[in-house]
């Protein structure tokens, strides 16, 4: 039986990280499992940056955003002598097995110290909701409700002057951050990896909301690295009757206070990674799938593609 766990934040943050660390924590411990908290994340677990957590270490985080532990990315944990040193970090602190919160990057981290001894889980962390194996990401949700917030004010002053708002949203290079936003706020257009971008239709397209529709404004959502939205406002004014404006969310939704359901769902993760340890299980990676908690094997889950979205692409179409 595992006796002593150590946990990390990996990568980009995330909303809700905080409440799967206790959740990690305060289980373990109800279990009678000792628990090392890695602060920044695989670097820290190379500079031997640990710190053991009590119940009440894990005390007034519940609400909060980003980690208390602390990210970092370290892409020289590819090299095995990285590892060497991590691992020898490990069991010269009796740390038995490790949680791994974090992206795709952080899951072949822990695929690979598992393969070196470390049974390691992974909890997906990151706004993105890029990660195979789960329906949804812990930090997916609060990223979603920042940026509704924000299109439903920009809505407002868009319509007021007849503009159309180009909202270019996180991702990475998924899309359901920009669909999931599009659909909960009536956008006009959505476009992402899965859409693909053709500037002339998108100007035809608002041309016509304009002419023949009769659109007091127009929103557009857009994943990052797709467009530059500064230049395609530029075009927007000058080929269409709206006045194009460009908006970047930015970092803003990497923050603030994780919604209910993040709480939740990093709850029942973190719940289900101690389980797993406690069964002497490593190399899996914990998922949410039609609302019940899974786990599968890391590697399964980093080869699956990721899952299809066309339900939602379609409702999207078919609420215009
Ligand atoms: O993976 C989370 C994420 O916020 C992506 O959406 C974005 O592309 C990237 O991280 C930004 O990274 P950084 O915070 O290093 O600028």
């Amino acid at each position: 039986m595992v006796r002593k766990i150590g946990i990390l934040t990996s990568g980009g943050d995330a909303p809700g990280m905080n409440a799967a660390i206790r959740a990690v924590t305060r289980v373990a411990l109800n279990n009678g499992i000792e628990m090392v908290g890695i602060h920044d994340g695989y670097k820290g677990l190379l500079e031997g940056n640990f710190e053991i957590l009590q119940k009440n270490s894990v005390s007034d985080i519940l609400d909060r955003g980003g980690t208390k532990l602390g990210s970092a990315r370290l892409p020289e944990f590819k090299e095995k002598p990285v590892r060497d040193k991590c691992i020898e970090n490990l069991v010269q602190n009796g740390i038995e097995a490790l949680v791994v919160i974090g992206g795709d990057g952080s899951y072949r981290g822990a695929l690979e110290l598992t393969k070196q001894g470390i049974n390691c889980i992974g909890l997906p962390g990151t706004i993105d909701n890029d990660i195979s194996g789960t329906d949804y990401t812990i930090g997916f949700d609060t990223a979603l409700h920042t940026c509704v917030e924000a299109v439903d004010k920009l809505r407002d002053t868009s319509s007021s002057h007849h503009r159309c708002s180009i909202v270019e949203v996180m991702g990475n290079h998924c899309g359901d951050l920009a669909l999931y936003t599009a659909i909960c706020c009536g956008a006009e257009m959505v476009i992402t990896p899965e859409t693909g971008y053709d500037e002339i239709e998108v100007l035809e397209r608002l041309h016509y909301l304009d002419q023949t529709v009769n659109k007091s404004h127009a929103i557009i959502i857009v994943t990052e690295k797709i467009v530059d939205v500064e230049g395609l406002a530029k075009k927007v004014s000058q080929n269409t009757g709206f006045s194009g404006r460009a908006t970047v969310l930015g970092h803003i939704q990497r923050g603030g206070s994780p919604t209910p359901n993040d709480r939740v769902l990093a709850s029942r993760m973190g719940e289900k990674a101690v389980e797993l340890l406690m069964d002497g299980i490593g190399g899996h990676c914990v998922g949410i799938i039609d609302n019940q908690i899974t786990s599968l094997p890391i590697d399964e889950a980093l080869q699956r593609p990721n899952t299809s979205r066309k339900k939602m692409y379609r409702l999207f179409e078919n609420l215009m």
